[in-house]
């Protein structure tokens, strides 16, 4: 049977942020629900060489669609999808459920003395269930950083802004602007394949993070980003230098070596958790759903 879904009728209130592919909207939706709505709008641009738009990118939108029946407490709701083709290009309308304010602005907020523990293990299993529910769903987030992560008045964690890296990745080329390396795996750095292991990189920068209240690593090359990443974790050994890489391995990185203690002041299962999220090489880096049956989240 056919389902008919009247569409969603909303009215802009205010503009809440400017990304670096397009903007989102306060809104809130015209009739009885009167919900609060995130509204986000963006064009993605064809490759000029082709006669309108890729067929990936209509692949891509059709499996965005498909997400609107994605339900799950720790992943931001889309309400509406919607592509609408202008020339070589698509206009694409996101809508999603309303939640106050992005991680990055809530640990802004922090005081000096640091979030407690027990808030600290809570945002990380909040967000790795998140994770691990985008993975069962063969979804890649590829940009997980804080602020594409939700926390609502109610302490609430929501991965937002998924789901769109590979639509995000062609226009990256086209579109001028900063796009953070900070969260970003070593595997992808260099250029090599990835997989879901990926956002478990960036998971262990999230969970640095909320200890130190500022980013882990922040480089602003590529090269950069490396250097910082093994100063800390230690420069990996030629056999777990990813073959396919187009950057081959070379000593001038630094020392070999790896090491222990990753952050001051972790206890032994928070340096564990962090170690194995910070694993240099993709296939010993721990997957969300073992992250989530780690002593530190298990352990009183
Ligand atoms: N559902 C939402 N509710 C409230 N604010 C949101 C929502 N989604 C995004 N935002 C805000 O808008 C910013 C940009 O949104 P995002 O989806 O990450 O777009 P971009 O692709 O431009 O990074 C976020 O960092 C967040 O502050
Ligand atoms: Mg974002």
């Amino acid at each position: 049977m056919d389902v008919c879904i009247k569409p969603l009728c909303y009215e802009l209130l205010a503009e809440v942020g400017v990304g670096s592919y397009g903007k989102v909207y306060k809104a809130r939706e015209v009739g009885e629900k009167r919900r609060l709505l995130a509204v986000k709008k963006f064009n993605i641009r064809g490759d000029t060489s082709e006669n309108g738009i890729p067929a990936f990118m209509i692949r891509e939108v059709a499996l965005l669609r498909k997400m609107k029946y994605f339900n799950h407490r720790n992943i931001v709701k889309l309400l509406d999808a919607s592509a609408v083709p202008m020339g070589r290009s698509l206009d694409l309308t996101l809508v999603l459920e309303y939640i106050d304010q992005d991680l990055s602005t809530y640990l802004s907020k922090v005081p000096a003395s640091g979030l407690s523990r027990d808030c600290i293990k809570d945002v990380m299993q909040q967000l790795l269930r998140g994770l691990d529910f985008l993975h069962t769903n063969m979804v890649l987030h590829r940009d997980l950083k804080p602020e594409n992560i939700l926390i609502s008045s109610s302490g609430e964690v929501k991965i937002a802004d998924f789901g769109l890296a590979r639509i995000y990745t062609f226009n990256i080329a086209l579109t001028p602007g900063v796009v953070t390396l900070w969260y970003r795996a070593p595997e992808v750095l260099l250029n090599s394949v990835y997989m879901s292991s990926v956002d478990m990189w960036s998971a262990g920068c999230i969970f640095a993070e909320l200890f130190l209240l500022r980013a882990l690593f922040q480089g602003y090359t590529e090269v950069q980003q490396l250097q910082k990443i093994f100063e800390v974790i230690g420069f990996p050994s030629e056999e777990d230098w990813p073959k396919d890489s187009p950057i081959s391995y070379s000593v001038i990185w630094g020392p070999k070596g790896s090491c222990t203690n990753l952050l001051h002041n972790l206890d032994p299962d928070e340096n564990d958790l962090l170690s194995q999220c910070l694993a240099f090489r993709p296939s010993r880096r721990i997957s969300a759903a073992k992250a989530l049956a780690h002593p530190f989240f298990v352990k009183n």
